[in-house]
């Protein structure tokens, strides 16, 4: 059966990013896979309400993991499943993902994270319960993406905060992120079919993925791709936090914890295997989040006066202020 590759864009119609996933994703449709399109633009996807229906029906046994309203998004839900790779781009909106993307990737979240599903997948059927009441088993085939991150301005911090949220998109499923791209400086270009560098690493990305889709082994499926190996050998990303104290840094993309050192002026980032497994793209950093919600979280009732105590805030109504009839603004 031919291997499905789903590209998912988040920019403007025939802009950067519809060009850079098409690009990829001929190379994959020429190289005998099956893809497809999906312009995040035109999905209406709303937004979470945080009702957690999601999450709490997976956790309890009743619910198979699908968000209580429908739209759009079951129609990227489908590609994804059906999904065996996936290349996605999104542009840089105030130096981070747009926000249909973050909207996407909430509606991801929780409710699709495979730790929580497979564990409710895997007590249910030793329960005998029927397929229908499983949550969708195609939630665990190995996948493995390619993400790009693209900023018209010239100045590449002003693309920082891009790649790094676009793993959000992945992280959940636990899809295998085997290359990126950061692209910045695009409004340099009328459009990007005119920076034939850039398009060249597009059919390098179809490379990647193709390799990837054909591995024979795990090790060479998940294989890094990208051009950098980054500060964490987990993510190969460069986003890191620094503790309160200042000993210590987590990667801010995959939760790994290490210390630092500066060594031939250079920062090296130190993380033992056991830190690293904890990673939130690994199945034990998964596990441990999920049980720690499971196990953790308040149950309702144990504020037995609860709604006294609520009573004052849901009490504290206040309306918007006036518009100022002498200020400039855009209200008539
Ligand atoms: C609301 C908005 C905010 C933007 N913020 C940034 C930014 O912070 N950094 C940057 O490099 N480009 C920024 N841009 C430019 C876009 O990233 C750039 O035009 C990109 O090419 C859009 O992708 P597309 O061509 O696929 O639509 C912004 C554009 C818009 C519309």
């Amino acid at each position: 059966m031919k291997k499905k590759v789903l590209g998912v864009s988040f920019g403007k119609k025939n802009s950067n990013c519809d060009v850079m996933v098409k690009h990829a994703l001929m190379k994959c449709e020429a190289e005998g896979c099956e893809v497809a399109f999906i312009r995040a633009d035109d999905l209406d996807v709303k937004n979470c309400t945080g009702c957690i229906a999601c999450t709490i029906g997976i956790m309890a046994g009743f619910g198979r993991g699908y968000c209580t309203m429908h739209d759009d998004f079951d129609i990227l839900d489908e590609c994804i499943m059906q999904s065996d790779a996936l290349v996605i781009a999104c542009p840089a909106y105030e130096t981070n993902v747009t926000g249909r993307y973050k909207t996407i990737c909430d509606r991801i979240g929780p409710s699709h994270d495979i730790s929580f599903r497979k564990v409710a997948y895997e007590e249910r059927k030793a329960a005998g319960k029927p397929k229908e009441e499983l949550p969708d088993e195609r939630a665990f085939k190995k996948r493995s993406a390619a993400l790009i991150a693209i900023g018209g301005a010239m100045t590449e911090n002003w693309i920082a905060m891009t790649l790094p949220s676009m793993f959000e998109f992945t992280f959940s499923l636990g899809i295998d992120v085997v290359d990126t791209v950061e692209y910045y400086g695009a409004m340099a270009y009328e459009n990007v079919v005119g920076n034939q560098k850039m398009m060249d690493r597009m059919t390098k990305v179809g490379e990647h993925i193709l390799e990837s889709l054909n591995a024979e082994t795990e090790e060479e499926r998940i294989r890094w791709r990208g051009d950098e190996e980054g500060m964490c050998p987990v993510c190969h990303t460069r986003l890191l936090q620094v503790s309160h104290d200042a000993k210590s840094v987590d990667c801010v993309v995959c939760g790994s914890h290490g210390t630092f050192s500066i060594e031939d002026g250079k920062l090296c980032v130190h993380y033992t295997q056991e830190e690293m497994d904890r990673s939130r793209l690994r199945w034990g950093g998964k596990l441990e989040h999920s049980t720690e919600i499971k196990t953790k979280a308040a149950p309702r009732g144990t504020i037995k006066n609860l709604k006294e105590l609520k009573q004052p805030y849901i009490d504290f109504v206040r309306p918007p202020f006036e518009p100022d009839p002498n200020a400039n603004g855009n209200i008539k």
